[in-house]
């Protein structure tokens, strides 16, 4: 079976159940990275779910920002990176698209997420290579009945500033978030889960080098 347009970056691939890419060897490297700290966080539960569905011919890794200290200037002249930014960097680079499951907290980007932003920008002369050109996607969970709509659209300049290559073929805003996920963090959702897979299969196409 084939599906008209799907070598097209950016094309919202319509997800199969033996996965889109089963016909390939490469493992397209997405990195989840969750912007809550919360041991019950719905987006890192989303994240988790995101990596569930991902499907094969993708390998998608998840990182949470534990450990990354509040951005100083003062700190980054007389120590250069923490080791928390330095591995996370790493893993940035190191993948082929990184989907950031972003709460929302008075409608813009969490404090935490937007910290560990910056620490990654730096330094300045590293942008290029962290995050020119390299594919992003954002998505998020939400209690409310917005599902992130203002964290994710706050996302849009910062991601420009940095240059990456935003995928904006998908959108997935997870509203209710508390009546969306079992209490173990599994999203029980019937249909926000294909939503999901689709996303997830759609950036993979999309970030596929
Ligand atoms: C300081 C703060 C501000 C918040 N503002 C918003 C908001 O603007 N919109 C929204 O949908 N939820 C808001 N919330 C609720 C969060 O969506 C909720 O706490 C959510 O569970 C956070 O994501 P997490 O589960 O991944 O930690 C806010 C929560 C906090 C702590």
């Amino acid at each position: 079976m084939s599906f008209p347009g799907m070598s097209r970056p950016g094309c919202l691939a319509r997800p199969r159940h033996d996965g889109i890419f089963s016909d390939t060897t490469y493992m397209i490297k997405i990195l989840g990275i969750s912007g809550s700290l919360r041991a019950q966080s719905f987006n890192t539960a989303l994240m988790h779910a995101a990596q569930s569905l991902a499907g094969p011919g993708i390998q998608f890794d998840t990182a949470t920002l534990h450990g990354i200290p509040l951005y100083d200037g003062d700190v980054e002249q007389r120590e250069g990176l923490p080791a928390a930014v330095v591995q996370l960097k790493e893993r940035v680079i190191a993948s082929d698209g990184v989907l950031l499951c972003t709460p929302e907290y008075n409608n813009g980007i969490p404090g935490v997420f937007k910290n560990a932003m910056d620490w990654l920008s730096r330094p300045s002369s590293d942008i290029a290579r962290v995050f020119g050109g390299r594919p992003f996607a954002v998505i998020g969970a939400s209690p409310g009945g917005f599902g992130t709509i203002l964290s994710q659209t706050a996302w849009l300049p910062v991601l420009r500033t940095l240059g990456t290559r935003h995928w904006l073929g998908g959108r997935l805003l997870v509203s209710r978030a508390n009546q969306m996920f079992d209490a173990d963090g599994t999203l029980r959702d019937e249909a926000t889960r294909a939503r999901l897979a689709e996303f997830v299969q759609g950036f993979a196409v999309f970030a596929k080098p």
